[in-house]
């Protein structure tokens, strides 16, 4: 691992975490991995000798999750948020410690969910993803719920969700944009991530090459509003409202990244392909 002129994994980190959980490691035990990741430097933190005493090195694989001088809030808020939808029974890592501008999280082995949904996986399993993210979904916003106001996790895409290896549990993590809000936003943005990420509808003009992405967004729409009515939400909703907005969030984003006029070229034919695909979903039998 080259040496890092931003202190990690080195100085300022071991320092750091030396006050915080009174051990000493030194650098050499460690070998660290940079994740893809866009709005900070994300890394695998392992053991990679071990050590004695106060040199003892933490025991086992981390996820180390760097803020900038200036980020305390949202370091903060992602400390807080994970903490407690843990205690309410919500499928989040744990956090191990915040030491100075690092947040030190339980590593999940597994792969993110847009590797799987846009990998090589069957269609069974990625439905089987498409119905636990809105299964997740749907407890958060019931866990965080007074009846009132509604807590939201932001930030909702494939990126921020782990199938873990081996048993297929879906993880939310990355929670640092969760606040007040309207539910509606995640769920919409989940739909938005499953229909853009390859193969999807910047990746291909033919919608019905990818009619397969658009049965997710119903698997996952379907157990969204089921698992909230289990929660005792109810759900009545209008097809076509429901499109309007779904709509009305894609083109937004479209704009962040510069496909605005690509996405209005498709906005036709997408709509009927929602319509076709998410109807079954507002039919309460
Ligand atoms: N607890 C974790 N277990 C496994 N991988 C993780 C974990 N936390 C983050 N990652 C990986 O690091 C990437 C970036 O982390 P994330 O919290 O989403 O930061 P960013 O705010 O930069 O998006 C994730 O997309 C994921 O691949
Ligand atoms: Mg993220």
């Amino acid at each position: 691992m080259p040496a890092r002129d931003d202190g990690f994994p080195s100085g300022e980190f071991f320092d750091a975490i030396s006050e915080v959980l009174h051990v000493s490691p030194e650098p050499g035990m460690y070998s660290a991995e940079l994740f893809k990741s866009k709005k900070h430097e994300t890394f695998l933190l392992s053991t990679s000798r071990p050590g004695e005493g106060h040199n003892a090195p933490l025991p086992g694989t981390f996820v180390v999750k760097v803020f900038d001088a200036g980020q305390d809030d949202a370091k903060a808020r992602e400390s807080a948020t994970l903490a407690s939808a843990r205690a309410r029974g919500i499928l989040v890592p744990c956090v191990v410690a915040t030491a100075g501008r690092f947040l030190i999280i339980e590593h999940l082995a597994g792969e993110n969910a847009s590797d799987v949904i846009n990998g090589p996986a069957t269609s069974d399993m990625k439905d089987d993803v498409a119905t636990k993210l809105g299964t997740w979904l749907a407890d958060f916003h019931h866990a965080f719920s007074d009846g009132q106001e509604w807590t939201i996790r932001g930030d909702s895409n494939l990126r921020n969700f782990i199938v873990e290896a081996g048993s297929g549990v879906v993880v939310g993590i990355d929670l640092e944009e969760s606040g007040r809000g309207d539910p509606d936003g995640d769920v919409l943005e989940l739909i938005d991530s499953i229909l853009i990420t390859n193969p999807g509808i910047y990746t291909t003009a033919v919608l019905e090459t990818i009619r397969w992405k658009f049965s997710l967004c119903g698997s996952l729409l379907d157990a969204y509003f089921k698992q909230m009515r289990v929660h005792g939400h109810a759900i009545e909703r209008d097809l076509d409202d429901f499109l309007d907005q779904l709509i009305a969030t894609m083109h937004r984003l479209s704009f962040r990244r510069h496909a605005q006029d690509v996405f209005q070229e498709q906005e036709r034919d997408l709509r009927d392909m929602l319509h076709h695909e998410l109807r079954s979903c507002f039919i309460i039998f």
